[in-house]
């Protein structure tokens, strides 16, 4: 079985990422720590100005900040045994610039907001597997912002901290994300799921408590290649849906509203939009569920959400919908579906506490079998949002 939970110890990470600075630069780094995020349910509903249901988690992104003494910023990332310097005064996007164009995207959305930074140095490490689809993304901007706001006394709100992040993606990265990842990442709190109003940036605090249940994610180690043209292209059809019903955002729209504009779009158009308004209605109904402490309604919901995200979205794939069959023919799940933008990453399973253990090895075995490749099991806590360290 390959539990690879907690491979590195985080507080590992955090020595690294402090020695690396102080090694280097001699002088005590400013230090964060910002999670990644998983999503209960509500997928693909923020970039329609609908609900989620994020949290933040253990797992993350520590960074190392201090002033530079010279006029050149020099960024290292541990993980991958990178650096790169570049001056504040020539910031553009870089072909393939890969977690490069994370850096330099916050740095120019800070200066678009008039903020004055000067040169600095910066050190990062994690312990987010890269294409999981926990958003180490934007745990990585988020770390970088609050960095540079506590580094150089910015005074930027955690809320313009996040839209600086979520620029950095759209237009350094090229990812048309909503505001989820960046929100679970700034704003989660311990053992707290957040239902967010997208429309409107507020979100009620859930107490996460599963009873005899737990959360496990499990990850499908495959990020399909197409997966950000695709994204971009899924959110394209819903801004068209939106414009033709004549409305901001598929959040305003409801099934007979869209039945009226059929003619106008192709079935496949048809159904993207009717799941968006579908799975918005569940991310609702999951927060009323969990108030109840209704586990079984909650694991329909998101059993029901991965329905509609592998046959009307179409974002799901083999290795997702694979593991996703097999948590429906064991009694001990109460809800499983994949999660984030799709096409790979995890798959988030409610799952009794004492058959995590079992299960985590029979699928693992399950999936080796059928994909010749090994899948991990993941159980995190609910964490605090971006903060000190
Ligand atoms: C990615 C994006 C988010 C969200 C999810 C899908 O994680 O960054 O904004 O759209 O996909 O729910």
């Amino acid at each position: 079985m390959t539990c690879n939970n907690n491979l590195i110890p985080s507080d590992m990470i955090k020595q690294q990422v402090a020695n690396v600075y102080e090694n280097s630069y001699g002088q005590a780094p400013v230090m964060v720590f910002s999670p990644g995020r998983l999503n209960i349910i509500g997928e693909h509903t923020d970039y329609n100005e609908g609900f989620v249901f994020p949290a933040a988690i253990d797992k993350g992104i520590y960074a190392a900040c201090g002033r530079s003494d010279s006029k050149l910023c020099k960024v290292t990332a541990l993980d991958m045994k990178e650096s790169y310097e570049f001056t504040l005064d020539n910031i553009a996007p870089l072909e393939n610039g890969g977690w490069r164009n994370y850096i330099l995207g916050v740095v120019n959305g800070i200066h678009d907001t008039g903020k004055k930074l000067a040169p600095f140095n910066l050190v990062f490490g994690g312990d987010i597997p890269e294409g999981a689809g926990l958003s180490s993304s934007a745990a990585l901007e988020n770390a970088v912002v609050f960095s540079l706001n506590e580094l150089f006394s910015l005074g930027l709100s955690k809320e313009e901290m996040i839209f600086i992040s979520q620029k950095a993606e759209h237009s350094f990265v090229g990812v048309k994300c909503g505001i989820m990842d960046q929100f679970a990442s700034m704003f989660g709190q311990k053992n707290t799921a957040l239902l967010l109003d997208c429309r409107t940036i507020s979100a009620k605090a859930f107490d996460i408590d599963l009873q005899e249940y737990q959360i496990l994610l499990i990850n499908t180690n495959v990020k399909h290649s197409l997966s950000d043209s695709a994204y971009n292209k899924r959110r394209a059809v819903c801004e068209k849906v939106a414009s033709l019903l004549d409305v901001k955002a598929l959040r305003d729209v409801k099934t007979t509203h869209l039945s009226s504009i059929s003619e106008q779009i192709t079935d496949e158009e048809y159904q993207m939009a009717l799941y968006v308004i579908q799975e918005n209605k569940r991310a609702q109904k999951a927060g009323i569920a969990m108030k109840a402490n209704d586990i079984a309604e909650l694991g329909q919901l998101i059993y029901a959400s991965h329905h509609g995200l592998q046959h009307q979205y179409k974002v799901s794939c083999e290795e997702l919908d694979f593991l996703v069959d097999l948590a429906k023919l064991n009694p001990n799940i109460a809800g499983s579906r994949m999660m984030g933008g799709g096409f790979g990453g995890c798959t988030i399973n409610i799952i009794k506490k004492d058959a995590v253990r079992n299960y985590a090895e029979k699928t693992a075995a399950a999936y080796l079998e059928k994909f010749k490749n090994n899948c991990s099991v993941y159980e995190v806590s609910l964490s605090q949002g971006t903060h000190l360290i």
